[in-house]
C-alpha cells in the first residue's frame, strides 16, 4: 500500500496550497478572454480557472483571482464590471507561446493583442474583439459575477453566456462537427507545465450512457482479483450489459488459440488460468470486450 499524505488546507502556507490545488486539478482548459473597459481599451488574458457548466443555457465560468502579491483585481475582472461582455477564445498549440506572453502583468489599458502579436477580429454582438488565430471563439455576455472573498488569491466567478460561436472550419469533420483529432488543444498543469491533446494522448472509451453495465462487483472473484488485469481492464469489463452465456463460453473454448493453450498447459491449471488472463487482456486492448469476458469466464470454469 502506498503512503497517503493528508493535508489540512488551513495549516499550510497559501502558496503551497495554491501549488497542490493547481497541480492536482489538471489539465485545465484555458479561457483566453478578450474584454474591454468603458474607455474602449481592449485586454486579452488567459485564465485556466475555467470550464463550461451548462449547454442550455450555454454558460461558461472563468475566474480572475485577486493578486496573491498585492490583492489587486485583474484588469479582465475590472473590465467585465465596466462592460459586461467577453470573448472566450480557445487556445491551441500553435498559439500557446503568444498566449503565455499575454499573461504578463502589463499596466491597465495595454492591449495584449498588440503585445502578443495576435490578430483582432471585430465581434458580431459584443464589443471586445475575438482572436483570429483561435480555433474556436465564443462571444459572450456576462450575466453574473460572484466575488468569493476579498483576500489575496480569492477567485471571482465570471458567468459568461454564449451568444455567438465562431469556428475555424479547418477543425470540422465531414459532418460539420468539431473534430478533437484536428484541434491540438492545450491544457494548463501545475507550475509552468502544459499538456497537449493530440496524437497518442487522445483515446476513446465507449460511453455507458445508454447501456447499463453490470459493474465490476458482478464479475466473478477470480476475475476481480486477477494478477494480470488492471483497474482499467476491470472497468471496461464491468461495462458489459451481461455475463456471457454458457453457450458463448463453450464456443470460445473451441477457438484455436484457446484450444492450443489449454492443451499445452492441461497439467498446470494455475498457469493456464494466468495465460488466459493475458490473452483476454490482449483481446480487450483490441476492443473486443465480449470475447475477452468469454475467455475469462472460460478460465473461471477451469478452477
Ligand atoms: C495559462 C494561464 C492560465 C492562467 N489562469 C489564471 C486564472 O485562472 N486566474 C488568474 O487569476 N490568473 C490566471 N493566470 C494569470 C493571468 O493571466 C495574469 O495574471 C494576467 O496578467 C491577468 O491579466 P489582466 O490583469 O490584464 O486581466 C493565468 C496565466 C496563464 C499563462
Amino acid at each position: 500500500m502506498s503512503v497517503v499524505k493528508t493535508i489540512d488546507p488551513t495549516a499550510i502556507p497559501q502558496p503551497d496550497l495554491h501549488g497542490y490545488l493547481l497541480t492536482a486539478v489538471a489539465p485545465r482548459p484555458i479561457c483566453f478572454a478578450s474584454t474591454i473597459d468603458s474607455d474602449g481599451n481592449v485586454n486579452l488574458s488567459p485564465f485556466s480557472f475555467f470550464n463550461v457548466f451548462s449547454s442550455n443555457p450555454p454558460i461558461m465560468i472563468f475566474s480572475p483571482a485577486r493578486s496573491g502579491r498585492d490583492n489587486s483585481l485583474k484588469h479582465s475582472h475590472q473590465n467585465v464590471k465596466e462592460v459586461p461582455e467577453v470573448v472566450i477564445n480557445i487556445v491551441d498549440f500553435p498559439m500557446v507561446e503568444q498566449m503565455s506572453l499575454s499573461s504578463t502583468a502589463y499596466e491597465k489599458g495595454v492591449n495584449e493583442f498588440i503585445k502578443s502579436g495576435l490578430t483582432e477580429v471585430p465581434s458580431k454582438k459584443v464589443r471586445p474583439p475575438r482572436v483570429a488565430e483561435a480555433p474556436v471563439s465564443f462571444e459572450c455576455t456576462v450575466t453574473e459575477i460572484i466575488e468569493l472573498a476579498d483576500t489575496p488569491g480569492a477567485g471571482n466567478l465570471i458567468f459568461a453566456k454564449v451568444e455567438f460561436i465562431h469556428i475555424n472550419s479547418a477543425f470540422l469533420d465531414g459532418a460539420g462537427k468539431l473534430d478533437p483529432k484536428k484541434m491540438d488543444l492545450v491544457g494548463r498543469m501545475g507550475g509552468s507545465w502544459y499538456t497537449r491533446a493530440s496524437g497518442d494522448s487522445l483515446f476513446e472509451i465507449p460511453k455507458p450512457i445508454r447501456t447499463k453495465g453490470i459493474g465490476v462487483d458482478r464479475l466473478p472473484e477470480g476475475i476481480r482479483n486477477s494478477e494480470v488485469l488492471t483497474g482499467n481492464n476491470l472497468g471496461r469489463l464491468g461495462n458489459m450489459e451481461q455475463l456471457p452465456t454458457n453457450g458463448e463460453v463453450e464456443e470460445i473454448s473451441k477457438d484455436d488459440e484457446i484450444r492450443m493453450l489449454s492443451k499445452k498447459l492441461k497439467n498446470n491449471p494455475e498457469k493456464l488460468k494466468k495465460e488466459l488472463h493475458w490473452v483476454a487482456q490482449q483481446v480487450l486492448n483490441e476492443n473486443n470486450t465480449a470475447k475477452a469476458l468469454a475467455i475469462l469466464m472460460y478460465a473461471e470454469q477451469l478452477s
